[in-house]
């Protein structure tokens, strides 16, 4: 399936016009762990407060991964740049909202219980677009609700020159990936994410070799708090078992009425 490019070069092609290869490449089933963590977070927060379904804004949804997880119990709505990954979203989880936008800019007008930005804020790259996104998790955040920012990686947790591969069969291709992240500066606030895929049609057994590179943003816990803090969030850093080997680092705030 071919679908025209429509960002600049630099928006990375997974979520563009590969945006079809995602639910394949990093399937839902990849994301169980991380919502049982979100869902706990939600649930400990609201404890003990008027029973009522929580509304659930994600910035950054893309497929949807993480939302299809938290459907039944919480009203979602998914913000997305990329218009193919929302039609992901659309498909996996209709009953959420979905919303095209950028993620430093966008404004609903409406406020939710819970804001999260998982595995999207790696795209935000200097501590201007950080600075946005929270003022945009902040703009759409209920006084003593939740936010949940949610990198990849932080400086502490980063490792240098990292590989990754899988490799899944439809009945159509069979599609194997390899990842390796490496920071290129460590003076600088980046990494790189090169994602490679060969796709193998099954009818022609012609293999099509494509190269992906990412630029991501790489701060440290210190930056993530000071910057919730500036923000209006009172945060704290977790670590916490989402089910692989290393800990998932978490920023969670909440702006307090005196926030
Ligand atoms: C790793 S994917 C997110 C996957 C998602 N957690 C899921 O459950 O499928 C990263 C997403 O960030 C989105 N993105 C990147 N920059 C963005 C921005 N400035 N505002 C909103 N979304 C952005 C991409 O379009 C992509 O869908």
């Amino acid at each position: 399936m071919n679908t025209p490019r429509t960002f600049p070069r630099t928006f990375p092609r997974l979520y563009d016009d590969l945006a079809h290869l995602w639910p394949i490449l990093s399937p839902p089933e990849h994301y169980i762990a991380e919502a049982a963590v979100l869902r706990g977070l939600i649930e400990k927060h609201f404890a003990g407060s008027p029973d009522q379904r929580q509304s659930v804004l994600e910035l950054g949804a893309g497929g949807g991964h993480t939302l299809v997880y938290l459907a039944d119990d919480y009203d979602c709505t998914a913000v997305d740049l990329s218009e193919p990954m929302l039609a992901n979203c659309r498909r996996l989880v209709p009953e959420a909202q979905t919303v095209a936008g950028d993620m430093r800019s966008v404004r609903l007008n409406k406020t939710f219980d819970a804001v999260f930005i998982h595995d999207a804020v790696d795209y935000m790259l200097s501590e201007s677009d950080v600075k946005q996104a929270l003022e945009t998790a902040a703009a759409h955040l209920n006084t003593g609700g939740l936010c949940v920012i949610a990198p990849t990686y932080t400086r502490e947790t980063f490792i240098d020159g990292e590989v990754a591969d899988d490799g899944t069969t439809t009945d159509s291709q069979e599609l194997t990936y390899f990842s390796y992240v490496h920071d290129p500066d460590p003076a600088d606030d980046t990494f790189e994410m090169i994602l490679l895929y060969l796709i193998r049609e099954n009818q022609t057994r012609a293999v099509e070799v494509i190269e992906d590179r990412h630029t991501c943003g790489l701060f440290s816990n210190a930056q993530w708090l000071k910057w919730m803090g500036d923000a209006g969030f009172d945060a704290r850093h977790e670590e916490v078992d989402a089910g692989v080997d290393e800990p998932w680092s978490l920023f969670v705030g909440s702006n307090t009425p005196s926030s």
